[in-house]
């Protein structure tokens, strides 16, 4: 169950950079430091969403397509967090945040993800 253990971990590092963020917002942290938190989501969550693509290829996962649009479109939500903090301000940006791209992230875990993880677990279970 390597490969489950892997996504569970880096789903664990992606929430705790999530939560970095809004502690950071919350607290006022300087721009550059928001934006430094925001460049670090944008890369781990790029290279957390190609991992487990990999891992959809291997394990012959059949929803694949739906599952990479989905990625497709988070991954714009996450380049587009210095816009909405910009434009925003600190407290409905993280309103916002909250309520839609922390939810929609959460959401992704919980189920979709779930789902490639239960796939994989069945495989191998078979062996
Ligand atoms: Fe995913
Ligand atoms: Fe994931």
């Amino acid at each position: 169950m390597v490969d489950v253990d892997e996504m569970e971990q880096q789903h664990r590092k992606l929430i705790g950079l999530l939560n970095r963020l809004k502690d950071a917002v919350n607290n006022h942290e300087s721009r550059k430091d928001i934006y430094r938190i925001i460049d670090e989501v944008i890369s781990f969550t790029g290279s957390h969403f190609a991992n487990e693509e990999q891992l959809m290829v291997k394990s012959g996962f059949p929803e694949i397509d739906l599952h990479r649009n989905h990625h497709v479109h988070l991954m714009k939500e996450a380049h587009r967090l210095k816009e909405k903090y910009d434009y925003a301000g600190e407290e409905m940006f993280v309103e916002w945040f909250n309520h839609w791209y922390y939810t929609n992230v959460i959401a992704h875990i919980q189920y979709a993800d779930k789902a490639v993880e239960d796939h994989i677990m069945q495989g191998s279970a078979k062996g």
